[in-house]
């Protein structure tokens, strides 16, 4: 893929990628095939050579590296074509050792996971599914704020890109656009009672989607459905981890990063205060569901309803509009 980005206007010869890849002509035109299954368009055939049709918009390492230098995510990116689940892989590659900054990408994932038992639609190509790892030095009760930080750089990279684009965030983790999700994040974590062993910020953003299945209708809605046009997947990624960057070190550094986190998730989403809400899955302070109006989130980041029982936080759950 390297090859044939780098050579995008000419025909390479099958031998010339042989002798590169150290291998042979056959093997090639096995990756050359793969490649295609994938959905990358490469015309010619092992007798004329190989050409790129379009410069695909893939997450690869190469390209992004050089988008985000100076970041922590620029040493250790890695990219899969195809991928059960990005978060599953990040973790597993944390409990083996993986530093911190180490991100995780796919062009597809056939298992990916939302919050709860959900599943993550993650249709090939069309969106950022993408998996951070973090190592911070944190008890497990400041997770929270920080997740809440990942919505607010998702939010910051996407305005970025398009200032027209109008972004509500919902507690805990949706980024949405007229009511409907563009974004989910799951963020997972192995901890000590004390202190964080690390965290895997798993965001999914849906960019280039058409459609969508028909259970997600009316649900769910895509950068591109929302304005009207293709966006570049490698410069949203780029901006998006640039911006989660920022917002981490903002994090770690600052003395009066949770507070400026809170205020402006509060800022930034009609959810926090105000809005006549149901409480389902029972994730809060109290038995079963329960409804009443937000109030804001308290200092740990947890959403305040106040109803007819008196306050309530919500520790997680889903929170639907009444
Ligand atoms: C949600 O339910 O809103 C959270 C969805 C999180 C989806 C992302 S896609 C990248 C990463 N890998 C996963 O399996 N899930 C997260």
């Amino acid at each position: 893929m390297r090859l044939l980005m780098e050579n995008a206007t000419v025909v390479v010869s099958g031998t010339k990628i042989a002798q590169e890849i150290s291998s042979n002509r056959f093997e090639v035109w096995r990756l050359i095939q793969q490649l295609r299954g994938l959905g990358v368009d490469v015309a010619g055939h092992p007798a004329t050579g190989y050409q790129l049709r379009t410069v695909p918009d893939l997450l690869l390492p190469e390209i992004l590296q050089r988008l985000i230098r100076g970041t922590i995510f620029d040493s250790h990116l890695h990219h899969y074509y195809k991928i059960g689940s990005t978060n599953v892989t990040a973790m597993s590659a944390a409990a083996d050792g993986a530093p911190e900054g180490s991100v995780f990408l796919a062009e597809e994932q056939t298992a990916g996971r939302g919050r709860g038992a959900n599943a993550w639609h993650s249709e090939r190509s069309a969106g950022i599914y993408c998996s951070v790892l973090l190592r911070p030095v944190l008890p497990p009760s400041h997770v929270l704020v920080l997740s809440l930080a990942a919505g607010l750089a998702v939010g910051e990279a996407i305005r970025q890109m398009d200032s027209r684009v109008q972004i509500d965030l919902k507690w805990p983790n949706d980024v949405l656009i007229g009511g409907k999700k563009v974004c989910g994040i799951l963020t997972e974590m192995n901890s000590e009672i004390m202190q964080v062993r690390y965290i895997v910020v798993g965001i999914g953003i849906n960019v280039n989607h058409a459609s969508f299945p028909e259970d997600l209708v009316g649900l769910a809605t895509s950068l591109r459905l929302e304005s009207g046009s293709e966006w570049s997947r490698v410069e949203l990624a780029a901006a998006l981890l640039k911006s989660l960057h920022r917002e981490y070190r903002e994090f770690l550094e600052e003395a009066d990063a949770k507070k400026s986190i809170l205020r402006r998730f509060a800022e930034r989403s009609s959810w926090v205060i105000g809005k006549v809400v149901r409480i389902e899955d029972g994730g809060s302070d109290f038995e079963g569901a329960c409804e009443g109006t937000t109030e804001g989130l308290d200092e740990r980041g947890f959403l305040r309803v106040r109803t007819t029982q008196g306050m309530r936080t919500v520790l997680s759950g889903t929170v639907r509009e009444k």
